[in-house]
Parts: C-alpha cells; structure tokens; sequence
C-alpha cells in the first residue's frame, strides 16, 4: 500500500529549508504505520485524524490542566475504537506564551508526557502555531519537529496531501498560520492586522495556489487557529471573514477547523463546513458572539463549563466526510457528514 500522505513546505517568508534527511526518513516510517492503520484497523479504506485545539496546559507544574489530562486520554480511546491516521493540532499548544527553545522542557511536561495512550503513541501530530504560541518562539516549535519522531511543523503553513487507501482518491489539509495572516491583536473579533503584511500576503496567495491546485481532491480541508466563524467569547475573525472566506467558498472548500474559542461548534454557511475544535484544556460556554454568524449558521454549540473537554474526531471516506464532536467523556456529542467536492 501506498503512502496515505504526502506533504509539502509553504514558500514566503521565514523561508522554508530543505528538510533534513533523517526527517525524510522519519516521515516515511510513520507513513508507513499509518498505511497500516488505515488500511487493517476500524474505518479500513478511510483516511482518519483527531482535531484539537486549545491544548496546551498551563506554565506552572503541573504543567497540565486536568481537562487536557482528560482529552488525551480520550483522544487515546478515540484512536483506538474509531482510528486514527494522525492528530491535528489547532494551536496554543503551549499556555500562556509558547516555548522559550526548542529544548524548552514544556515539550516534555505539556506534550510527550501526556500523550502517551497506547493509540496515541504511533500517530504523527501536524502542528499549528496559535496565538499563544506566537507569544514564544515558534521557531522553537518547528525546529522540535527534528527531536520527536511523532512532531511534524515543517513551516508555519503547510499542505498535506491525503491519499485514500485503495481508492484513486485523495484529500488535501492545508495548513495556516492565522496569527501570521491577522495579527496577534484579533483576540477579540476586532479587525486585527498583520505584523508583516507582506508575508500575510504571501501566505494568502500561497493558499490561492494550493486551493487552485487541489481542485481534483474530492476533500479539500483548511485548518488554523483563528475562526472564521464562531458564537463563543471570542467570535468571528474580521479579517479572515474578509479575506479567508472569499477563498473557502469559491473553491468549495469542505471544511474549516479552528480552534481560539474554547469549545466545540459546527457552523454550516455558503456550503462550507466551519469545525470549531478549542476544548483539550479549558471549556467556555459564552455564546457571547450568537448574534455575530449569520443567522441559522451554528447547528450545535457545545461548552458546558463542567465538561472534562472534549475533541473531533474526522474521516474521509470516498463517499463522505464525517465530523464527530466527542467530549473527553467519550460520549458522542454530535455528529455531521459533509458531502465530497465531486463524484
Ligand atoms: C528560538 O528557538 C530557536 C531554536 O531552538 C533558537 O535557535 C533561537 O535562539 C530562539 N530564539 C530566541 C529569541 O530565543
Ligand atoms: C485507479 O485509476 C486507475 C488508472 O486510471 C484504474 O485503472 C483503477 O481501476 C482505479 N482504481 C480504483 C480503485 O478506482
């Protein structure tokens, strides 16, 4: 069996390097093992991934919330009884300001050692830079990516192509940075800019080449920190309403998975699915925002402060994407099947 992905470094600025070759080799292994999963375990013939957001403990020992203590180990069980190939993860993977090198022993404290169910271990995590992350060394977080087998940040935006095994279809994950594209200032649904618009601009025409290049994946998938839609505390993302949705809508894009506001949302608006997955460590019910999205756009909202947290779960199959909200509980919260871009 073929490669299940494949992967591709964003151009612009930083400039991308030339990967190593022990990471080329890393990536091939656990290509490998993800062939294996997709192909013999629960969904075989799907590509599958768990989305989480918001997950990245507190600065102080233990380092960890007791929410994200429970998101993993549900993550865990989630991997094990449904599948998983890999794990998205939404950004602010580090509380409150990121990492200070890429030795920071919060790689350790708040990522390796806490992930560590017997489904977990042998996924590879896709990695996204949240605005708490932009706080620290992002930097830090891709070079972390040549330490552990299992952290992928090539660049801070990035394609990943997805195969479905045993069919000639495939999928595309593309991969933002929204804090690069809006500015770390956008934490309450203001207008927000970019640091640097030059390189937001070429982040964005980066995505119209990667959108213009995907149109023969049945599945074409957009994720980054920041929503575009969301009823939480925070809301909306003016700019990215502005000059993200535009994208999405017209190459019908399936869907668009975020984090920054601490629940669990699916909004549904212009044909694109709009997945709000902020729950691995904090929980906020706010709907402070409702009158913010377009009118019947929030088909569930879920963020009971007494939750344990929670995440989403993800499979593409050639007929079908099918996004299941689950709480750390393990119960299912909510489910919705997304239809493929063509036949
Ligand atoms: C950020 O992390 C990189 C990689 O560890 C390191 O080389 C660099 O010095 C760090 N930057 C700062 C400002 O500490
Ligand atoms: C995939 O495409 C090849 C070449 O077009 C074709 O021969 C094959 O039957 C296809 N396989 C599936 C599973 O559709």
């Amino acid at each position: 069996m073929g490669p299940i992905w494949t992967h591709r470094w964003g151009s612009g600025p930083p400039q991308p390097r030339a990967p190593p070759p022990q990471m080329l080799l890393l990536l091939w292994v656990t290509v490998t093992m993800a062939s294996v999963v997709a192909g013999g375990g629960p969904g075989g013939g799907s590509v599958q991934f768990l989305a989480v957001g918001d997950w990245g403990g507190v600065p102080d020992p233990p380092f960890v919330t007791p929410r994200e203590v429970a998101t993993a180990a549900a993550m865990g069980h989630a991997a094990t009884e449904l599948g998983a190939d890999f794990v998205l993860a939404l950004g602010d993977n580090f509380y409150y300001e990121g990492v200070r090198d890429e030795w920071d022993p919060r790689f350790q404290d708040t990522f390796e050692r806490v992930f560590t169910a017997p489904g977990l271990q042998a996924l590879p995590w896709f990695v996204l830079a949240g605005n708490h992350d932009h706080a620290g060394n992002v930097t830090a977080q891709i070079a972390y990516g040549h330490r552990s087998p299992r952290w992928h940040f090539p660049h801070y935006y990035y394609s990943l192509r997805l195969s479905l095994p045993g069919t000639n279809a495939s999928a595309r994950l593309l991969v933002l940075d929204t804090v690069l594209l809006c500015g770390g200032a956008d934490d309450f649904g203001a207008g927000g800019a970019p640091r640097d618009a030059a390189a937001a601009a070429a982040q964005l025409s980066w995505l119209r080449e990667r959108l213009a290049a995907a149109r023969r994946d049945r599945f074409v998938l957009v994720a980054g920190h920041y929503p575009v839609w969301s009823a939480g505390e925070h809301g909306p993302s003016a700019c990215l309403r502005r000059d993200l949705r535009p994208l999405l809508r017209r190459h019908r894009v399936t869907a668009y998975l975020c984090g920054h506001d601490h629940n669990l949302q699916f909004l549904w608006e212009g044909g694109v699915g709009y997945v709000v997955s902020g729950a691995g460590n904090f929980m906020e019910g706010s709907q402070r925002h409702g009158g913010a999205v377009p009118p019947g756009s929030l088909r569930f909202f879920y963020g009971a402060p007494e939750s344990p947290g929670g995440f989403v779960h993800v499979r593409l199959e050639p007929a079908a994407a099918t996004v299941t909200f689950l709480e750390a509980t393990g119960r299912v919260l909510h489910r919705v099947v997304l239809p493929p871009r063509h036949p």
